[in-house]
């Protein structure tokens, strides 16, 4: 017999309503950017995560140059009504150019984007389409505005933006309902929560925090081990030799909370953003990465956990120590 499987809760996606687990899957890592991958076990996280009710799956064109999005395509079809995809546009780099990190965001490369993602992909419309960051040559009414088009079309379900200030969140809410917001939001990352988070909670946006295990780095891995050549966070100020000395530090503090807790140190990161997210009265739905099924468990479980206002202080008190920027 098989035991029953615990699904972790849901909510409804600001401005569409459609019922979404409370933790989603950030599947750039396997296609790019934290060394290699082992796909069978990248194929059991994915296994796991929908019998367990993740249903938001997080990508974008640009991981992996498109193969991302391809590595997706076959579970996508496969578990349509039990995945809900979210990609992204707007970085312009291709396999011909890798290293171009411009910004499209007019109509005409939208709608190119839109059709290259449909297909990479070999679906009909994507869930959510956020635009992954904002070109400020190009009017929001203009992106904003195809965007609303691809909805009507059918191309899109619901719009999305990315990493945009309180402004232009309003601003591009007054021309379509905006149904999430993804920015980076971590213990160790919190620039968003004075002037963007009020402007989500306020728009009934739901935020979709990325990097919530700041790149690896609150966990017990990411500092005992040695980054692969290619594993882009040797280019992050807070992966530096000196930081990231100085940074062990104050995580080995975050791992002695989680202990006393028996507790992961991932956990009580993503505990410490599910309880930030109920104060401030926003919901959100943390999108880790993890090609790894254990820590995929371990990440899902933090989804019911709590800290309380002591823990809360003591963990606030040790991110205002964090050494180097995020990028
Ligand atoms: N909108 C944007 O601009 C933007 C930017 C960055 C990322 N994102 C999205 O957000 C998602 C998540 O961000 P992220 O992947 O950069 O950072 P993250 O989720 O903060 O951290 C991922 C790293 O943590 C490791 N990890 C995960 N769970 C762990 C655990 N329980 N114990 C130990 N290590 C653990 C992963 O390694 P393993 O994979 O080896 O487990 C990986 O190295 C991405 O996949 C992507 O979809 C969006």
């Amino acid at each position: 017999m098989t035991s029953p499987v615990n699904k972790i809760p849901t909510l409804r996606l600001g401005n569409h309503g459609r019922e979404i687990g409370i933790q989603g899957l950030g599947c750039m890592g396997i296609s790019e950017f934290y060394g290699p991958t082992d796909i069978q076990n990248v194929e059991a996280v994915i296994e796991t995560a929908i019998e367990q009710g993740v249903n938001m799956f997080d990508t974008a064109d640009m991981y992996g140059l498109g193969e991302n999005e391809r590595f997706l395509s076959p579970w996508v079809r496969r578990y349509r009504d039990k995945m809900f995809i979210c990609t992204k546009f707007g970085y312009t780099r291709t396999p011909e150019n890798p290293y171009d990190w411009s910004i499209d965001n007019r109509p005409e490369y939208i709608r190119t984007a839109v059709n290259r993602s449909l297909q990479r992909m070999q679906i009909d419309c994507i869930d959510l389409y956020y635009m992954h960051r904002r070109d400020p040559a190009v009017p929001l009414s203009d992106s904003i505005g195809t965007l609303a088009d691809l909805v009507v079309e059918g191309k899109i379900g619901a719009v999305g933006l990315s990493a945009v200030n309180g402004d232009e969140l309003r601003e591009a809410s007054a021309i379509h309902p905006i149904s999430a917001l993804q920015s980076e939001w971590s213990l160790f990352s919190r620039d968003i929560e004075q002037d963007v988070i009020p402007v989500a909670a306020e728009l009934g946006i739901t935020l979709v925090p990325y990097a919530p295990l700041g790149r690896g780095l609150l966990t017990n891995s990411t500092i005992n081990t040695v980054l692969a050549e290619n594993d882009a966070r040797h280019h992050f100020p807070r992966f530096t030799r000196e930081n990231l000395a100085a940074n062990a530090l104050i995580v080995a503090k975050v791992s002695a909370i989680a202990e006393a807790k028996n507790m992961s140190t991932a956990q009580v990161a993503l505990a410490w953003l599910y309880t930030k997210a109920r104060e401030m009265q926003i919901s959100a739905i943390p999108i880790p990465g993890t090609r790894n099924r254990q820590r995929l468990a371990e990440n899902l479980a933090a989804a019911s956990m709590t800290l309380s206002i002591n823990e809360m202080a003591e963990l606030n008190e040790l991110a205002e120590q964090i050494q180097g920027s995020a990028i």
